[in-house]
């Protein structure tokens, strides 16, 4: 049984008989999967959630299968290639996972009937001008990545237009798995040198406030494309660092604010994918339906007080 199997909450994926809703998750191990997983069973849901080794995303009969197979009143895809350079390296899988999988698992709650959320990002949007995006606006990815993603929102919906694409942007917050805020704060406490891309500007969003977003939005009739990040000013990621750096500071855990080096995305010789420079979005469709978010500041706050609270209580992060 792997580590995961232990750690959720499982059913053995088919008709269960347990009471209470149900819900299926894809991708329950990875940073966004691993908070919903929990913050679902805390509010009484029944959570399954196949290991990518008991369902391969890459084979869409196996998806559907285990979709069709699942008396899940909710499906969830939070399962991706999310690595821009690993999509660039194998388009095809990229393309499988990120597009037909999710198109097949639309296709089978079309079939059972059940809810169906998926997860997309900031990355499908036309990042060229300043400014917030709304769901209305231009979509046109200019990576692998973010045309396998278009392409999977594009697939879901005209499988199944009632289902609900939750587009989400920089997910931190998940201790266990260190995203870029994380990565910074732990760098500062190891007295390593600190750089950080500065021309590039998003929506910074926590995993906990997306899991309680996709549960509100399970029980609405909302469909099509919902922005769930955090509001407030779009920040690059230098700004993020300095910020969770100061935060840090004034904390307690750091005794002054380091020096965060400024850099281009084109200094990044590990990029070999463009990152979209504007891709923040726009929460107000998700606030007109009743869930709020917070700021983006308030959310870098909230993502470096867990994560130093979590190292220093010595919380197993792994
Ligand atoms: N991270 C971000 O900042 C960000 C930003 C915008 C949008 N998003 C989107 O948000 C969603 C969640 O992202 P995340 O960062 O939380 O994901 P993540 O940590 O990268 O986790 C990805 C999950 O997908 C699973 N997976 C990948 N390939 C699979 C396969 N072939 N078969 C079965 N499972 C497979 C992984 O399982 P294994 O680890 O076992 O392979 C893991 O559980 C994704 O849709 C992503 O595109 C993320």
């Amino acid at each position: 049984m792997s580590i995961f199997s232990c750690f959720f909450l499982q059913w053995g994926g088919e008709k269960a008989s347990v009471g209470g809703m149900k819900m299926l998750v894809f991708g329950g191990s990875g940073r966004t999967g691993q908070v919903l997983v929990r913050v679902a069973q805390q509010e009484g849901w029944q959570v399954g959630a196949p290991t990518h080794a008991e369902c391969d995303l890459a084979d869409a009969r196996a998806v559907s299968d285990r979709v069709l197979a699942s008396d899940a009143e909710l499906v969830v895809n939070a399962a991706a290639i999310s690595g821009l350079e690993a999509c660039l390296d194998d388009p095809l899988q990229a393309h499988l996972v990120n597009a037909v999988a999710p198109a097949a698992m639309a296709l089978a709650c079309r079939h059972t009937g059940a809810k169906f959320i998926h997860l997309s990002t900031d990355y499908v949007l036309d990042g060229r001008r300043a400014g917030k995006k709304n769901e209305a606006m231009k979509c046109k990815p200019v990576s692998v990545y973010g045309e396998s993603k278009r392409e999977g929102e594009l697939q879901v919906l005209e499988a199944l237009p009632e289902a609900l694409i939750a587009r989400v942007s920089w997910i931190c917050g998940n201790p266990r798995k260190p995203a870029f805020v994380e990565q910074m704060l732990a760098r500062a406490l190891a007295g390593q040198a600190l750089a950080a891309i500065a021309d590039k500007e998003s929506m910074p969003t926590d995993a906990e406030d997306i899991a309680r977003a996709v549960l509100a939005l399970s029980t609405g009739a909302e469909h099509g494309v919902v922005h769930v990040c955090a509001g407030g000013s779009p920040v690059s990621w230098h700004e993020c660092a300095a910020l969770a750096l100061q935060m840090a500071v004034e904390a307690g855990y750091l005794p002054v604010v380091p020096q965060v080096a400024m850099q281009k995305r084109g200094d990044v010789s590990f990029f070999r994918e463009e990152r979209p420079r504007y891709t923040a979005m726009d929460n107000g469709k998700l606030l007109a339906l009743g869930i709020p978010m917070p700021d983006a500041v308030e959310t870098i706050r909230r993502v470096t007080l867990r994560y130093l609270e979590a190292r220093s209580a010595a919380a197993p992060l792994t």
